[in-house]
């Protein structure tokens, strides 16, 4: 399926990848182009870089709010928008909160798990807790409904697909620790001592260990308390994210770039994706060097060191080889680089479209370059980019 009928189609698009290839920038592209097709979009995105979070207006936006940005503004920045573009940035801390305020109604026992220390430092440090709070925040808005489309960014880490398992791993954590709590009863009566606790580190332990001058097993027992009825919740939940991230709702962008250092990551994430039984959709071959051209003729710096004399203008001998230089320069990386997609192909196994993306020269720092990059994605030059 090409990328213009995902966009079209599916209810949920993810972009992966490696870090810093351009994840954030396209997720917030393919928003666009939703809006252009006339879609109710969402881009929920993580860490933007600066200039593109000032274009999207997202500094200054409460953590957690979407912003919308009307159809007359996309179309001033030159955008064929035909429905608004909303855009948020993910804030973990309150998608925790938010997941314990959907789990927990009683306002008493919420409070003291959100002021729970090892709460606190769960959302915190806990690995895959941040993604773990993306997937609920994007599971959450899906279901209820409002936004045709969500593009939903990830984090800049080397196992980008390791969000997939968070629903999992949060639930290892709290199950792992789980043993412990059938030892809750003698904790409580404080028959055990710490030398119990340290036959296996496991996150909690680990966790509460640090709070040194804390009653130890007091605050692990009072975990325990608050949290062993969360578990069924956090089961159901972690069950139907993972339903509708492999099911025909769901689409998975690979962003990556044709840079050998990144083929094996790329392959990684790849085979990550399929271990989870889902396959990327498309991907997307970011900042490829665009090919620049016809080289120049034999002889062309000494005939137009000539041709600039003429004109009463001086240029040294050896900027004019410099300037050849660095055309030849970028031939070579234009060469380099579709023979990489080639070589991406290959340890992708003929998956999906690959689909090449040049560098635009400078950083996409407002809609008006978005719409750039939007349409390298979306209207490549008739025969495509070369
Ligand atoms: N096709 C392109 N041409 C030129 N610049 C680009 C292109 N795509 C992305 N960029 C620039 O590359 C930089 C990194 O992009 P971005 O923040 O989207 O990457 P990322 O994969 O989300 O990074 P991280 O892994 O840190 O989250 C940004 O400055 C962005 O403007
Ligand atoms: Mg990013």
């Amino acid at each position: 399926m090409s990328l213009a009928a995902l966009i079209r189609e599916r209810r949920i698009v993810v972009t992966v990848g490696p870090g810093g290839v351009g994840k954030t920038t396209t997720a917030a592209a393919l928003g666009l182009q939703a809006a252009c097709q006339g879609r109710r979009a969402l881009v929920l995105t993580i860490d933007p870089a600066l200039r593109l979070a000032d274009a999207l207006g997202l500094p200054g936006l409460p953590p957690g709010e979407i912003k919308e940005l009307p159809v007359a503004a996309l179309q001033a920045a030159g955008t064929p928008a035909r429905a608004p573009l909303g855009v948020g940035m993910l804030d973990t801390g309150l998608a925790w909160q938010r997941t314990i305020e959907r789990l927990v109604p009683d306002v008493e026992r919420r409070g003291r798990m959100l002021g729970h220390p090892f709460f606190r430092r769960m959302q915190a440090d806990l690995a895959g807790a941040r993604e773990y709070a993306a997937l609920e925040e994007l599971h959450h808005l899906h279901v209820r409904g409002g936004y045709e489309l969500i593009v939903l960014d990830t984090p800049p880490t080397v196992a980008g697909v390791d969000f997939l398992q968070a629903p999992d791993r949060i639930l290892d954590v709290l199950d792992q620790d789980g043993y412990r709590w059938l030892l809750r009863p003698a904790l409580l009566g404080g028959k055990l001592g710490l030398r119990v606790l340290n036959f296996s580190g496991g996150y909690a332990v680990r966790t509460l260990s640090r709070f040194t001058g804390l009653d130890f097993l007091r605050e692990l027992a009072s975990f325990v308390d608050l949290f062993s009825e969360l578990l069924e919740g956090f089961r159901a939940r972690a069950a139907a994210m993972k339903a509708t991230l492999r099911s025909e709702v769901t689409a998975f962008v690979l962003v990556t770039a044709a840079d050998p250092n990144l083929a094996q990551e790329s392959r990684y994430l790849y085979r990550r994706l399929q271990s989870w039984e889902v396959r990327p959709g498309t991907v997307v071959v970011n900042r490829m060097t665009p090919d620049p051209g016809e080289p120049p003729p034999e002889g062309w710096s000494a005939r137009a060191g000539r041709a600039l004399q003429a004109e009463g203008l001086a240029a040294a001998p050896a900027t004019l080889l410099a300037a050849e230089r660095s055309q030849e320069l970028l031939r070579v990386m234009h060469r380099r680089d579709f023979a990489q997609l080639e070589v991406l192909r290959e340890l992708l196994d003929h998956c999906c479209d690959l689909v090449p993306v040049p560098h635009l020269g400078q950083e996409v720092c407002d809609l008006a370059w978005l719409e750039q990059l939007r349409r390298r994605l979306f209207e490549p030059p008739s025969g495509g980019f070369r």
